[in-house]
């Protein structure tokens, strides 16, 4: 992620403590996806930490000094009280890995460390993933400790299930690095659209012309993820109706997957009921064949000369009347005459905004990371933008949707 939505990130530090579990190799990891999102990060390492990564290797990864002692001489600027410093400082607090140890001196206020200290202190919010051998996470001890912090209103991230280190099977693992970011960034995300819902339709939709042959289109999905990361980032409740796609929605979506343009609609049709806002950057199919074979079409024999095609369902003249006060924003990919088009269609559908966007280039539209258009509503053009990240496109559409909820 950069431009905006990486800006939004900017200046926000995390203080981020390491404990030792085994796990902790993957911390090097995180700090990185932490900085790359434009985040400072401070760690924080307790001593059984340093047995698995070194401090070396974490300070010059996070570009900032490791703090491990409690009663340090040396200040890096001025005298500071680490502890207070550290935990005035933190925008979020993680913890990852967090031992069963680090977990049950937090649940009982203990302090005789650094990093418990530190965490005491903070008025930031918590993030802590717990990792350990499967026994030690489902020992009651462990699960009352884990209770009592949530019930404090920390976060706590699950950790997955699958084969540990230790050589059990089971649930401990921390989870990958990537998703730990993810959550940190939810965090310290604005929480612009908290109790709203937004239904979000993504990708191609698959018409089927036999169990094996189908038509679809160049849709992967990738614009309607962008929004439904941003959506989520923002603390909307969003619920996806994806058509087949091969990426991965934001953890905090509901997704219902859909394969046809008639699957798609019924899913709408019934999730619309709770919606705020619906967002279709779906690419739905304009035309289904006529009839679906329940037997592989032969090639011998006598195969296929042509293709019956019929209209597919409008899903969005379908939903209309029930539109009410919720917000339909609508997309309209097009290869010319982009504005005339898109304003034909936002007009004849009844939308409140359309995302008008260049396809059958290679850097814009379908499959891209960029895209260039512009945002219309009924009463003109309110933005053009030309290259830009999905990511960020996802952030300004949601920005227009904002000022209108
Ligand atoms: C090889 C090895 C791996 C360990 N892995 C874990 C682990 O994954 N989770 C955990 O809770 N403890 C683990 N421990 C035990 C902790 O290191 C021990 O409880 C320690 O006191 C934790 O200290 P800390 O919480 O201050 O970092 C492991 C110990 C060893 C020797």
């Amino acid at each position: 992620m950069d431009g905006s939505a990486a800006a939004a990130m900017n200046n926000s530090v995390v203080v981020y403590g390491i404990t030792g579990g085994i796990a902790a190799y993957k911390a090097p990891l995180v700090v990185r996806g932490l900085r790359a999102l434009g985040i400072d990060v401070t760690v924080v390492m307790t001593e059984s930490a340093r047995q698995f990564v070194t401090p070396y290797t974490i300070q010059t990864i996070s570009g900032n000094q490791v703090y491990t002692e409690m009663f340090s001489t040396v200040a890096a600027s001025g005298f500071e009280i680490d502890h207070i410093a550290l935990a005035d400082r933190a925008d979020c607090f993680l913890i990852a890995p967090a031992t069963a140890n680090f977990i049950a001196k937090l649940a009982h206020g203990i302090a005789d460390d650094l990093l418990t200290t530190t965490a005491l202190a903070t008025r930031a919010p918590l993030l802590v993933c717990p990792s350990m051998n499967v026994n030690m996470l489902t020992n009651q001890a462990t699960q009352d400790n884990l209770q009592t912090l949530q019930s404090r209103g920390i976060r706590i991230l699950e950790p997955e299930a699958g084969e540990l280190a230790c050589g059990w099977e089971g649930q401990g693992r921390l989870p990958e690095p990537e998703r730990i970011v993810a959550e940190v960034q939810h965090i310290l995300s604005k929480k612009d659209f908290s109790g709203k819902n937004i239904l979000i339709t993504c990708g191609p939709t698959c018409e089927d012309i036999d169990p094996v042959r189908y038509i679809t289109n160049r849709s992967t999905g990738k614009m309607g993820a962008a929004l439904v990361e941003a959506a989520c980032l923002r603390d909307a409740r969003v619920t996806v109706i994806s058509g087949p796609v091969h990426l991965k929605y934001a953890p905090w979506a509901e997704v219902i997957e859909v394969r046809s343009a008639r699957e798609m609609l019924n899913q709408v049709n019934e999730h619309l009921v709770e919606a705020d806002v619906l967002i279709m950057a779906a690419a739905v199919a304009d035309f289904v064949p006529a009839q679906i074979s329940e037997r592989k079409i032969k090639k011998s024999g006598t195969g296929i000369s042509s293709l019956d095609l019929a209209p597919s369902p409008d899903i969005l003249s379908t939903l209309i009347p029930r539109k009410n006060a919720k917000i339909f924003i609508g997309f309209a990919a097009e290869t010319e005459s982009l504005l005339d088009n898109a304003r034909q269609k936002m007009e004849s559908k009844g939308l409140d905004m359309i995302v008008a966007n260049q396809v059958g280039r290679k850097d814009t539209g379908f499959a891209s990371d960029t895209n260039s258009g512009v945002i219309l509503s009924p009463s003109g053009i309110m933005e053009r933008f030309e290259l830009i990240e999905k990511t960020d496109l996802a952030h300004k559409i949601l920005d227009h949707v904002k000022d209108r909820l």
